[in-house]
């Protein structure tokens, strides 16, 4: 889509060239496999590795603290993938969770309309338009044979409840996490007792069978969302809507993401998901473009006054200040777990050229990078280092996730330390065993100073809370 209002226009460049780098070091370092890789995968689903879990587990958990902990106006849930089906017919799901799809006569391909060469700028409009395809000339970017016209394609995976595959069994896994904190609205404004503005926030699965996934996790069938919905006044909405934009751009750059390869870009009016009012995404300059990162959406009362006038039920807040009761308008905030690791992950990769050879850096926010800390042994025959190493390691890990290693030389083990994006090695030696100290290194500056054993920990324990901000 052509960019509107994007907020710079100069581009930075990615900060990896090809994207091959960051599926190559995923996968040889345990970030990302393909899923049921001894089966030749499954498209577009991908499984976290060791070190994976650790940075998707890490991004979850600074949102949550700057979104749920660090907020006394916004409350956490976690609602189930499976909803009363017609949650999606009152969302608007069913009638317009759609992509314009269109196939191949000859190799039975299909594309997303919008994703082919010399159609990347259509309206809405025109892509429901029967005729596009001939108007533009369009042919099947594979083998160049007759494309349909366009038809509209459900994101949305179905499965059946129960033991009988029928249509009234029919359920669907659900493809935004928002509406799960839509129907417990009630619920919670009614337990926690929060007045009007408050947020109810969210981290979960969501599915959706994209036409055209790709880009490595960028865009998935099976992923993760971090959404926060905050209900406000409806003449408020705005207010909160200019408020919300800026505090999530700087959530990223907070984290470490360089801010020229931030951005946020308006949707045109002809562009807006069926829900929204107004949308901006904030965007990333990935290494195949510049890419929604995360969408902030006024939602107006669409939502919750679907729901009730549907269900019957009130949905509305009584407000004791003005004597007033209304449906609360939505501001809401949706970024992607899965993207926004992915961000971290391709935003911290640098080369660097150290006495002559290449070092590969993983330069992570310390608070966002699977180990913390990692306990080198400079002799491994020596034994007493060996069992102060792990000794040190055992009691770190009380608070953090710390490795040991031996496997290599020194040099060795610290280049793989600084590709996965470990802070600080801490290197215990033969004089360790004389002078009580051991060596912390800084795996950006590659700094090295002697540190008193007992004043590892909290020497990183006090610069992980300075990390953290
Ligand atoms: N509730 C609003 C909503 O779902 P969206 O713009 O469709 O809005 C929000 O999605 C975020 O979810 C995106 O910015 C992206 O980070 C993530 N996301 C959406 N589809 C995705 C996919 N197929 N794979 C990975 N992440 C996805």
């Amino acid at each position: 889509m052509t960019a509107v209002n994007p907020s710079t226009t100069e581009d930075p460049g990615p900060s990896v060239a090809s994207l091959d780098t960051i599926v190559s070091l995923s996968k040889r370092r345990g970030f990302i496999f393909p899923s049921s890789e001894i089966y030749g995968g499954i498209n577009a689903v991908w499984d976290y590795g060791p070190l994976g879990v650790e940075l998707k587990n890490n991004v979850k958990r600074a949102w949550w603290r700057a979104m749920v902990q660090e907020r006394e106006d916004i409350v956490g849930l976690d609602a189930s993938i499976i909803m009363a089906p017609q949650v999606w017919v009152t969302s608007g799901h069913v009638a317009n969770f759609t992509d314009p799809l269109v196939e191949c006569a000859t190799c039975r391909r299909r594309f997303r309309l919008d994703e082919l060469p010399g159609a990347e700028n259509l309206t809405n409009t025109e892509m429901q338009d029967p005729t596009v395809v001939d108007r533009l000339g369009l042919k099947c970017p594979v083998d160049a044979g007759p494309l349909s016209a366009p038809r509209r394609f459900n994101l949305m995976f179905k499965t059946y409840m129960g033991p009988v595959e029928e249509e009234a069994a029919q359920v669907y896994l659900r493809p935004e996490t928002a509406q799960g904190i839509y129907v417990n609205f009630r619920n919670v404004r009614e337990t926690s007792r929060k007045k009007l503005p408050f947020g109810i926030a969210q981290i979960g699965k969501a599915f959706r069978n994209e036409i055209s996934p790709g880009n490595f996790v960028f865009r998935m069938r099976e992923f993760e969302q971090m959404e926060m919905q905050y209900f406000v006044k409806p003449d408020e909405a705005a207010r909160f809507f200019n408020e919300w934009k800026p505090r999530r751009k700087a959530w990223y750059e907070r984290y470490g993401v360089n801010p020229a390869r931030l951005r946020f870009r308006q949707h045109r009016p002809d562009e807006l998901a069926h829900y929204a009012k107004e949308a901006w995404d904030v965007e990333y300059r990935f290494p195949f473009g510049w890419k929604e990162l995360e969408g902030i959406h006024n939602r107006g009362d669409w939502d919750l006054g679907r729901h009730q006038k549907e269900s019957g039920e009130n949905l509305e807040y009584f407000d004791p200040a003005t004597n007033e009761s209304y449906v609360p308008w939505i501001v809401e905030t949706s970024a992607g777990g899965d993207r926004a690791a992915f961000t971290f992950l391709i935003d911290a990769y640098r080369e660097e050229e150290v006495r002559g050879e290449k070092r590969v850096v993983l330069a992570f926010n310390p608070d966002l990078a699977p180990y913390k800390v990692a306990v080198l042994p400079l002799l491994k025959k020596r034994d007493e280092i060996v069992e102060k190493c792990h000794a040190l390691r055992d009691d770190l890990a009380k608070d953090m996730l710390a490795v040991y290693d031996d496997t290599a030389a020194i040099g060795k083990l610290y280049r793989r330390q600084d590709e996965i994006g470990t802070p600080w090695c801490v290197t215990i030696d033969v004089e360790s065993l004389e002078d009580g100290k051991a060596t912390v290194r800084d795996r950006d500056s590659m700094e090295q100073i002697r540190v008193d054993l007992s004043q590892v920990k909290p020497l990183i324990m006090e610069r992980l809370a300075k990390a953290r901000g």
